[in-house]
């Protein structure tokens, strides 16, 4: 008979909305567990006011509408849904919380986001008449609660939601079950997984094509099109445009010859000047957030590229106090940070020697650090990275240099390694802004989810003035005469709040 779980696990889900909203998003949860495959039945329990939930394999779990205990310690209007396992084996216990923390938001958090995101909410005003309503969209966004005011404005910018598909990246942001299940439970969107990116990339095409329709590919890494150019070259000509929100994106589609136009958000001048800063200072304050107990002022850091991001996290580092060098292997970068006050140096593996780093921040891009340089470093350092997925640092390496490897649940992946010291990689590599994250505020968000929209509206409508391959000079036209850049000026620029009183 296999292991039953024990202690019994819990898992508990914040929801802000009235008592009613709370109460209707716990009974539809109760109705979706119910009719699972994995569960034999749901029963109202009154002794305990909850649902006692029979798993066909003999375990049992339990689901609670509940209340904090200290409400003075939680936002206004807070219910906490509580899903407990009582007993059973992992992977019941798996399927369980699976279906358990799939959790549409309330009414009242759509409200919330949508408030927050007044440039991407409002597009539909700027184009009334529908123009997505003649394509399908593909879409490759970080599952997030602003991903879903962009999703809305599409949807009403004309987009039919059965033409859309959304593949989740698999990061662990704060929220992503939650968003996943509002696409999938409100608006009957299809989501796919990174790991399953050609299948859903068919299936996608497979539905929208039967509709007569093309669709715009919304990415953000460069997913989609090499992945069709390389595994479905003659599906490429099902796709009108491709509009790129990252650089690594770009970085993707550079060798390969793009059948369509390319609307390079990534390249533009919005993205780089505005919004760099705040990818930055979401990275360290993550950073912090994980590590509450360092003092990290006066202590040495070492920065990784010094390109739009790694220009603006030295800087920050700088701000909070830390004694920071900087490493770029293109040498006008490196002039550029040197005459910018950091410490730099031709040789990467000598400025570690000689700086010795307690906090290592990667912005390459690609891989950039190894178990070379990780052997120079003090005890008790910590490797972070802004890179997409886990690109960064050569964590294969760093494994096969340790002699132990201890998994630090939120906080990430220690190594200690064989002939150097304890070294700590947060978020197990992966871009900590997302890591249990949301990244930048939706305020600061809402221009970059706008100037995709934006990019999509322009492509669909086969804007003369995108050519097939990349469009930067085109793309920065298109975003400027948006009036998107003005909107962001009048609601944060100097006058914002004139006429207030
Ligand atoms: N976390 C996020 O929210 C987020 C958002 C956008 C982009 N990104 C990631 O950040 C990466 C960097 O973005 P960017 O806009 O700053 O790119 P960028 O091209 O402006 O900067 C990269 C820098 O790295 C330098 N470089 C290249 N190879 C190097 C090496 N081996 N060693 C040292 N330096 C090297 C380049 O010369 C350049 O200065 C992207 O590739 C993407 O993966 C993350």
């Amino acid at each position: 008979m296999p292991a039953s779980v024990n202690p019994p696990l819990v898992h508990a889900v914040d929801v802000i909305g009235t008592r009613d909203e709370a109460r209707h998003l716990a009974g539809e949860l109760a109705e979706r567990l119910g009719i699972s495959p994995d569960v034999e039945r749901m029963v109202w329990d009154e002794a305990s006011v909850s649902w006692v939930c029979a798993l066909v394999d003999g375990g049992r779990g339990r689901l609670t509408l509940a209340a904090p205990a200290d409400p003075a310690a939680t936002a206004a209007d807070t219910h906490r849904l509580v899903a407990a396992f009582e007993r059973g084996t992992p992977a019941e216990a798996e399927a369980f919380f699976a279906a358990a923390r799939h959790l549409p938001f309330t009414a009242t958090e759509v409200a919330a986001a949508v408030a927050e995101l007044p440039l991407t909410s409002r597009l539909a005003d700027r184009w009334p008449d529908k123009p997505l309503a003649g394509v399908g969209v593909l879409l490759t966004i970080h599952h997030m609660r602003d991903f879903l005011v962009l999703v809305d404005s599409l949807l009403a910018l004309g987009v039919d939601p059965a033409h859309m598909t959304v593949i989740d990246k698999e990061y662990p942001y704060a929220h992503t079950h939650r968003v996943d299940a509002h696409l999938v439970h409100r608006h009957g969107i299809r989501v796919w997984r990174y790991r399953d990116l050609r299948e859903g990339i068919e299936d996608h095409i497979g539905r929208v094509a039967a509709a007569g329709k093309h669709s715009v590919i919304m990415d953000d890494g460069g997913y989609v099109m090499p992945t069709v150019l390389r595994e479905l070259p003659e599906q490429a000509g099902h796709f009108t445009g491709l509009v790129e929100q990252t650089t690594s994106g770009i970085r993707k589609v550079e060798g390969l010859e793009l059948p369509l136009p390319l609307f390079s958000v990534a390249e533009s001048d919005m993205k780089g000047m505005i919004e760099s800063y705040g990818i930055a200072d979401a990275a360290v304050r993550n950073t912090l957030r994980l590590l509450p107990d360092e003092k990290f002022e006066g202590q040495p850091a070492l920065v990784l590229g010094f390109g739009r991001i790694g220009h603006e996290v030295a800087r920050v580092l700088e701000i909070r106090r830390m004694r920071v060098a900087v490493f770029d292997a293109d040498i006008t970068r490196l002039v550029a940070a040197h005459e910018e006050g950091f410490l730099t140096g031709r040789s990467l593996e000598d400025l570690v020697r000689a700086h010795r780093p307690r906090l290592v921040v990667g912005c390459v891009g690609s891989r950039s650090f190894g178990l070379r340089e990780a052997r120079l470093l003090p005890e008790r350092s910590f490797l972070v990275s802004t890179t997409s997925r886990n690109f960064e640092f050569a964590l294969d390496e760093l494994r096969e240099g340790s002699t132990t490897v201890t998994d630090r649940g939120v906080l990430g992946t220690s190594y200690q390694l064989a002939d150097g010291p304890g070294i700590c990689v947060l978020g197990h590599g992966m871009p900590i802004n997302f890591h249990f994250a949301e990244s930048l505020s939706n305020r600061y968000v809402d221009l970059v989810l706008a100037g995709l929209a934006v990019g999509a509206v322009a492509v669909a409508g086969r804007d003369e003035r995108l050519r097939p391959g990349h469009n930067v000079a085109a793309t920065n036209a298109i975003l400027a005469e948006s009036g998107i850049v003005d909107d962001y000026y009048r609601l944060y620029g100097p006058a914002a709040g004139a006429g207030r009183g």
